[in-house]
């Protein structure tokens, strides 16, 4: 059978890891598709890096329109990043009737909508299990393996840069701008690491799951951000001692209420397996009605693991190259006449368990306060332990509560705060047991 042209637009981390992959890999690649895949052009501003990277017959442009307009070229692989020239080059690649592959999560979920619309119109496939966990194929479970299922929850790792920054803080007690260097010079940051520690990576990626599991559009601007910038080792310490680990979390569950879709620093208990997650490495917990629960465990970044799934989207699209769009995989799951925008819940409808850390005078009464104000707005308490005497007149006080809303946790927070024995402002971290069907 004739090769697959494909097109590749950036020879960063990711698609010098794709060219290599297809390389290295060419026999097999080959043995499983049943015809082989040619690297036709690549777009890259370094002739010098295309030459080291590519064989002597791939085209090089420093154009990427080149690629995109080139007559044989059947799949485009996006892997610039970013949403201003790589959207434009993604909607004219469609419009030019290119199936395309994309690690980009910035673009889909910001453009999705957008770009899986012109993509049916145009009758071709647009592949992204690179943009979400790196190398593990989370994109496939959700689209295929779980298709007989109603999902549930969503939870996950699912920033690479923050865990290896979370897990080197709390194993080597590393400072938190060393550790971002070395994320970044191991490939594993995004161009602007904020991206990676704010929380916005995170929020991309568990933005695409949510619309695979719910069948919805994409939906970014529903998504809470919060990173790690702001945690403090005091608590990653405390919670610990107390049996648990903090871990950013991409977090989406549907109930009866509407849809949840968050990410914030999560405390999880030791000993469930997504607390086990450590380094670079990636892993989503998928609770569904039929199976219950499933997990999937990878490295989430770098530039093999990262082209590993690219490659396999690369084959995907040959496989069904000429199926006719009836008879393929969906792009949001759910077939684009059952795509539906559903009730996204606000933040203070959301149920969660908390940790709150208090700084207050350390005299009689204050723990009764305390306890009394959350009392008053419903919030149970779990375990309230003084840490101990910051100094003469200060003290840390732990709390841990049951499963409350959020609103009213937020209440209480202010409550406390404007006592006049506490003096600074009430630390809270949301927690997960990951073990039931709520999660909370
Ligand atoms: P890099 O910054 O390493 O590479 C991007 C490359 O794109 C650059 O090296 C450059 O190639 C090229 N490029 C970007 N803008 C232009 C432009 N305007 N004109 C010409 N060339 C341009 O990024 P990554 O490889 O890390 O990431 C690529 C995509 O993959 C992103 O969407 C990212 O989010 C995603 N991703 C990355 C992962 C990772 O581990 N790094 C994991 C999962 C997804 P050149 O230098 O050749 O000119
Ligand atoms: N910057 C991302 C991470 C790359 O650290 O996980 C993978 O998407």
């Amino acid at each position: 059978m004739k090769p697959i042209n494909i097109g590749i637009l950036g020879l960063g981390t990711v698609g010098s890891g794709a060219v290599g992959v297809l390389r290295n890999n060419a026999a097999e690649i080959s043995r499983r598709l049943g015809r082989d895949v040619n690297v036709l052009m690549v777009a890259t501003r370094s002739e010098e890096k295309a030459r080291a990277v590519c064989t002597p017959e791939t085209k090089v442009t420093a154009d990427p329109f080149d690629v995109i307009k080139h007559p044989e070229i059947d799949i485009v692989v996006e892997l610039f990043g970013g949403t201003d020239i790589a959207k434009d080059l993604v909607l004219q690649a469609i419009e030019n009737g290119k199936h395309v592959v994309t690690a980009n999560k910035k673009l889909l979920a910001e453009y999705g909508n957008e770009i899986f619309a012109l993509a049916e119109q145009k009758n071709v496939m647009v592949n992204f299990e690179a943009a979400v966990a790196g190398g593990i194929p989370i994109i496939k479970a959700l689209r295929e393996g779980l298709s007989a299922n109603n999902i549930r929850t969503i939870a996950g790792i699912i920033n690479g840069t923050s865990n290896f920054i979370l897990s080197e803080m709390r194993e080597k007690g590393s400072d938190f701008a060393d550790v971002l260097k070395q994320a970044q010079a191991l490939g594993y940051a995004e161009a602007d690491p904020t991206f990676d520690i704010e929380g916005h990576d995170a929020g991309h990626k568990i933005t695409i799951m949510s619309a695979l599991a719910f069948g919805t559009p994409v939906n970014f601007n529903a998504c809470y951000l919060e990173g790690i910038s702001k945690l403090d080792s005091r608590d990653i310490k405390y919670a610990e001692e107390l049996g648990y680990r903090v871990k950013l979390l991409g977090i989406t569950r549907k109930s009866e209420k509407g849809i949840e879709l968050r990410v914030h620093p999560t405390l999880i208990p030791e000993s469930r397996l997504l607390a086990n997650v450590n380094g670079v490495m990636n892993a989503v917990r998928v609770d569904a009605d039929m199976v219950g629960e499933t997990l999937y465990y990878g490295p989430g970044a770098g530039s093999l693991p990262t082209a590993s799934a690219v490659v396999a989207d690369i084959i995907d699209i040959s496989r069904l190259i000429t199926a006719d769009s009836g008879n393929r995989v969906p792009h949001l799951a759910f077939q684009a006449s059952e795509v539906k925008a559903q009730r996204m819940l606000d933040m203070d409808e959301i149920i969660s368990s908390y940790y709150l850390r208090v700084e207050a005078d350390d005299k009689p009464g204050v723990l009764g306060q305390i306890a009394n104000l959350l009392a008053k707005e419903n919030v149970s308490i779990e375990a309230l332990i003084q840490k101990g005497v910051i100094d003469k007149t200060n003290a840390e006080i732990v709390i841990l509560t049951h499963s409350t809303i959020e609103k009213q946790i937020k209440n209480a927070i202010a409550e406390i705060e404007a006592l006049d024995s506490v003096n600074t402002p009430v630390v809270m971290i949301r927690m997960e047991s990951l073990h039931d069907k709520r999660g909370e």
